[in-house]
């Protein structure tokens, strides 16, 4: 195990490009399982989240062959193995193999899944519309059993916005007979590229993007060849890194239409942002004022972007009320940001952040993903070094991010943990 060391201090400058989005590569991986021939996707993220599941395409009889960002599946041999336990219970994502197994195979059995602590996530919404599309459910300790004769095309309406459940919904929909509409869908990019995908391999859906989706069910899909989209949460990442720390930072491979939220915001509080169509240009203000953000479903303020925001904002003057209301709970980052040196106080579903403060090198833990990302911007703006443990979260989302950072001329590095310190950790 190895945790991260960064000094801070230095200037950002110089050009960092993002990579192929995490939370689409772990539904397209999954979606692939639903052709009859070779699947090649390019352009998808150096992170662990696609290595696991990668290997989890080849647990069920597939190949998965990865040269860089691309990978050729092939899924002609994929049988409706049971996964229940291992690599499944790692990271959350692995609930679309259920979508995209039930509608190859009528049938699967996967583990309940793992991923982010950042609060309860219940999979209600998936359960309730495979079971509208015929399959019977069932949680077996600890695995969800899914069964169906045959799946039908059915009108779900979802009692909550959820970007997993739209994803799943459309997976074991595309081939069901008939039609299947999602009503009060997620909107988010990712859905987007998923259907992408899935019009590709001759699946017949209108409306991704919208809060309707109308998927007409096929009786086979094949394969093609599909780009995915870039990570609008890691662009996100590094606007705000270059909002605090930035010379002169070029982020390059960029949709900035997808971070329209989080720029508004940044400018609110005086940044300087200059969009191009496929990059941006962000350099540091001195003196950036206090704003208040609440997170939202697309197209609001993405909630994975709270925590990396919630660190900038210490940065700010005057006192900044960060809300989250898509996990109200998302704020294991305060503690640590508090050890070091950051006045913030959390009320309920809200983080009041008292600005500015000059944050102090401390030793945190990254709890998760982004709470990660948000101790890495800490120890960038911080006095001294910053040392993280946690940072398998990290790696599971953002590709070379110390090379990345590296090149951007921040001093942070990775060192191996002792036998004592992981004993510690592990206690
Ligand atoms: C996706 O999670 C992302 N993960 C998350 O990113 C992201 O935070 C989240 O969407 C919101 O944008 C992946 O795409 C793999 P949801 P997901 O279903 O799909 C409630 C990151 O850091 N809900 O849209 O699991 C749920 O509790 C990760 O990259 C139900 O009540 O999120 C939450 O409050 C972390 N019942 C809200 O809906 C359900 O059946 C939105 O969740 C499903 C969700």
């Amino acid at each position: 195990m190895q945790k991260l060391f960064v000094e801070g201090g230095t200037r950002l400058k110089g050009t960092v490009k993002i990579g192929g989005a995490k939370n689409s590569a772990v539904a397209l991986l999954p979606a692939t399982i639903l052709a009859d021939s070779e699947v090649i996707i390019e352009g998808l993220p150096d992170i662990s989240d696609v290595v696991i599941l990668s290997e989890l395409l080849e647990e069920i009889g597939g190949t998965a062959k990865r040269d860089q960002g691309t990978v050729h599946i092939d899924p002609t041999k994929m049988t409706s193995m049971p996964l229940p336990n291992g690599k499944v219970k790692k990271l959350r994502a692995s609930y679309y193999f259920m979508g995209a197994m039930l509608g190859r195979f009528k049938r699967a059995v996967i583990g309940l899944p793992g991923g982010c602590h950042i609060g309860p996530r219940p999979i209600d919404q998936h359960i309730k519309g495979f079971e509208a599309l015929g399959a019977e459910v069932t949680n077996e300790q600890g695995a969800i059993y899914l069964r169906a004769e045959e799946l039908t095309g059915a009108r779900i309406y979802l009692d909550v916005v959820s970007v997993g459940a739209t994803i799943n919904i459309m997976l074991a929909a595309v081939r069901a007979k008939g039609k299947t509409v999602i009503e009060n869908a997620a909107r988010e990019p990712e859905i987007i590229d998923v259907a992408t995908l899935l019009t590709s391999m001759g699946a017949k859906i209108k409306g991704a993007g919208t809060d309707v989706i109308r998927i007409e069910g096929v009786e086979t899909l094949s394969g093609c060849t599909h780009t995915i989209i870039p990570d609008r949460i890691e662009a996100g990442t590094y606007t705000i890194m270059a909002a605090a720390q930035g010379d002169d930072v070029l982020i390059d491979n960029v949709i900035p239409q997808h971070l329209e939220p989080l720029l508004a915001k940044l400018r609110e509080m005086g940044v300087d942002i200059e969009e191009g169509e496929e990059h941006l240009r962000v350099r540091r203000s001195d003196e950036t004022t206090a704003v208040d953000i609440k997170t939202l479903v697309h197209p609001g303020f993405p909630t994975d972007l709270q925590q990396p925001f919630t660190t900038l904002l210490t940065k700010a003057e005057g006192t900044s009320i960060v809300t989250d209301t898509i996990y109200t709970a998302r704020f294991k980052h305060i503690d640590e940001l508090r050890r070091m040196n950051a006045e913030i106080k959390v009320e309920g579903s809200s983080a009041i952040v008292y600005g500015p403060s000059q944050l102090q090198g401390a030793r945190v833990c990254a709890s998760d993903l982004r709470a990660g990302a948000a101790l890495i911007i800490a120890g960038l703006i911080a006095d001294g070094i910053t040392e993280i443990t946690g940072i398998e979260h990290i790696e599971r989302g953002y590709e070379q991010i110390t090379d990345k950072l590296t090149n951007l001329g921040a001093k942070i590095w990775k060192e191996e943990m002792t036998e004592e310190e992981m004993a510690q950790i592990q206690n």
